[in-house]
């Protein structure tokens, strides 16, 4: 946890290898949905103007969903703890979701803090595909502000990956085989259009 404190001040993300085990990773799978929705930008968003940005399909994360889900939640909770401890980012809540990337589907460069997720101030994401090989694409490819590209991350399993949501714009390449991932959200809650924005 220190190192995620100690990389999240000096670099603004940190790569959190070996995050959960594969025994954990496999139980989390367990607990996968059978109903998958295309994925959407913004939560109020067209999906059709979407399908150009981003092919994935998603489902919300839930406590319900089983042990291992309520488990990963718990874990949130620790980081998002830890993280206000020491820095100012008055994280409130977290929201998650499942994501399914089949042969073919990407996510284009994109901020996570974009109109409508004006909140986000921290962004996870965790990678649960125990054959990945090269070949199989679907990295992530992460910038800086500047546009320079900073890494290309392998969705391996068991990788947790935190970041700064304003600060590294992202994306998923190309996938070559099913790819499952998810991806979570800190937020502040913030005032929109007069009213408190609670989580909805
Ligand atoms: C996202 C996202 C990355 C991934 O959902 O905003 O950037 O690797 N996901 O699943
Ligand atoms: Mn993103």
């Amino acid at each position: 946890m220190q190192k995620l404190i100690d990389a999240l001040a000096t670099q603004g993300y940190f790569v959190w290898d070996d995050f959960l085990s594969q025994k954990q990773v496999n139980d989390l799978k367990s607990c996968l949905p059978e109903t998958w929705t295309k994925a959407r930008i913004g939560r109020n968003d067209e999906v059709a103007r979407e399908s150009s940005i981003r092919s994935d399909k998603i489902h919300w994360l839930a406590a319900e969903q089983g042990i291992a889900v309520q488990d990963f939640l718990e874990r949130m909770e620790v980081i998002r703890r830890e993280v206000n401890k020491h820095f100012y980012l008055g994280l409130f809540e977290y929201e998650a979701h499942f994501a399914k990337y089949e042969k073919g589907d990407f996510y284009q460069k994109h901020l996570d803090c974009f109109r409508g997720n004006e909140n986000r101030r921290l962004t996870t994401v965790f990678y649960m595909n125990d054959t990945w090989e090269q070949q199989d694409g679907g990295e992530l490819v992460v910038y800086d502000l500047e546009d320079r590209e900073l890494m290309k991350l392998a969705p391996k399993s068991g990788r947790l990956f935190v970041f700064l949501s304003e600060q590294f714009p992202h994306e998923v390449l190309p996938t070559n085989m099913e790819r499952f991932s998810i991806a979570g959200w800190f937020r502040t809650n913030g005032v929109k259009n007069n009213l408190l924005d609670i989580a909805q």
